[in-house]
């Protein structure tokens, strides 16, 4: 399958990877600057035949690629999704997937028109640790599912903001919640039943007076079943990235998956199980090197499949709204300092600029 890449900035090697250890044929790196795009053709000793451009519409159109993957700043993944859906292309989409829910809804109804695959790049889904956590509660070990809390406690810093000047700002990036805690959420909301009916939230930015957007998150979430969710994101963690955890309770158990970015199981205790598999199951999972994990490779096999079997991707462009609108919620109820009632009407990060 003829494969290309749009953005080859930091979370590029992943997808490049990705493609090349799912046997997909790369036939183009597409940059605004050809020379990050130049980079990771020689770092992974792609071969000439390989094309690369500065420009995506020509490149869609000299290359014919069958499946595309956006990895460039948030705010402009929904024109350049759009763009290559309607040039009949496949699309794994970096997330968030968009940053409003009028640019998600673009994005959906080119993709049925179309008849294409849209994948939101949630790929913490397909942790192993993860993996588990569904099981049980696909299977409904938890019982009546009651709570659940995620926690992201990682750090960065100023080098890490002034490294490109999307970040942080509401046109391309937002803050905390919607770049780096935005995996966690769509766990959470995955988890306990994806109906979310009700939003309250708080955002501060204390240590960051040159981005935007906030530095800290917190939320509640009110499910239709009667769970409850509770968020809390931070980029100011003293001493480096901590954790990223994810907890849930239910009526007949509990489970708690931690590590730097919820690869590890750390606490497994159901009614219907006993003391061996709960030893069996602490300590499962994976020890990736950063915090973007292992999973683009599940996610792009998933996506290979999804596009063989026609059937949807494992993580689909609802799911990828699904997190923005929760993330555009916690936003809109921390600017009016009341509860929000789902699902939102319309929102934008762009409403948040003041
Ligand atoms: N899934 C994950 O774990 C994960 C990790 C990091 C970043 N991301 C997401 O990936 C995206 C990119 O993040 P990054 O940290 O790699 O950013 P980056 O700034 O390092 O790279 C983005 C690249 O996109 C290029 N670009 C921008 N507009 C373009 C256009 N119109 N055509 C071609 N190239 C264009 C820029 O020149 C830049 O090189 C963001 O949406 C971010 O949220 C996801």
């Amino acid at each position: 399958m003829r494969y290309a890449l749009i953005g080859c900035g930091r979370v590029s090697a992943n997808h490049i990877a990705a493609a090349a250890d799912n046997g997909l044929e790369i036939v183009a790196l597409c940059d605004l600057d050809a020379e990050k795009a130049r980079a990771q053709k020689q770092r992974f000793s792609l071969p000439d035949s390989v094309g690369v451009y500065t420009d995506y519409r020509e490149m869609l159109r000299v290359c014919k690629p069958e499946l595309v993957a956006v990895a460039t700043y948030s705010g402009t993944h929904a024109d350049i999704a759009v763009d290559c859906i309607e040039a009949g292309c496949h699309v794994i989409i970096e997330k968030p997937i968009a940053l409003s829910l009028a640019d998600a809804d673009r994005i959906i109804e080119a993709e049925q028109r179309m008849g294409v695959k849209v994948s939101a790049n949630h790929q913490n889904r397909f942790n192993a640790a993860v993996q588990q956590l569904r099981s049980a509660v696909r299977t409904g070990r938890f019982g009546k599912l009651l709570y659940g809390t995620t926690s992201i406690r990682w750090t960065r810093g100023e080098d890490y903001y002034k490294s490109a000047d999307w970040r942080g700002t509401w046109a391309q990036d937002g803050g905390t919640l919607m770049n780096q805690c935005i995996h966690a959420i769509d766990l959470l909301r995955w988890m306990l039943g994806n109906e979310v009916t009700e939003v309250s939230g708080v955002t501060a930015n204390v240590l960051h007076p040159y981005i935007e957007a906030e530095d800290m998150g917190f939320a509640l979430l009110r499910f239709q079943n009667g769970s409850v969710g509770m968020i809390e994101g931070s980029i100011n963690t003293f001493g480096g990235d901590w954790e990223e955890t994810l907890t849930i309770f239910g009526e007949k158990g509990r489970a708690k998956l931690g590590g730097m970015c919820v690869n590890v199981v750390d606490e497994w205790h159901f009614a219907d199980g006993d003391d061996a598999e709960s030893k069996t199951v602490k300590g499962c999972g994976e020890d990736p090197p950063n915090v973007y994990g292992f999973g683009h490779k599940s996610l792009y096999a998933d996506m290979i499949e999804a596009i063989r079997d026609d059937r949807k991707p494992y993580v689909s462009s609802s799911a990828g709204r699904r997190a923005l609108e929760t993330v555009l919620a916690i936003y809109r109820s921390a600017a009016d300092g009341k509860p929000v009632k789902l699902p939102l009407e319309s929102c934008s990060t762009l409403d948040f600029k003041e």
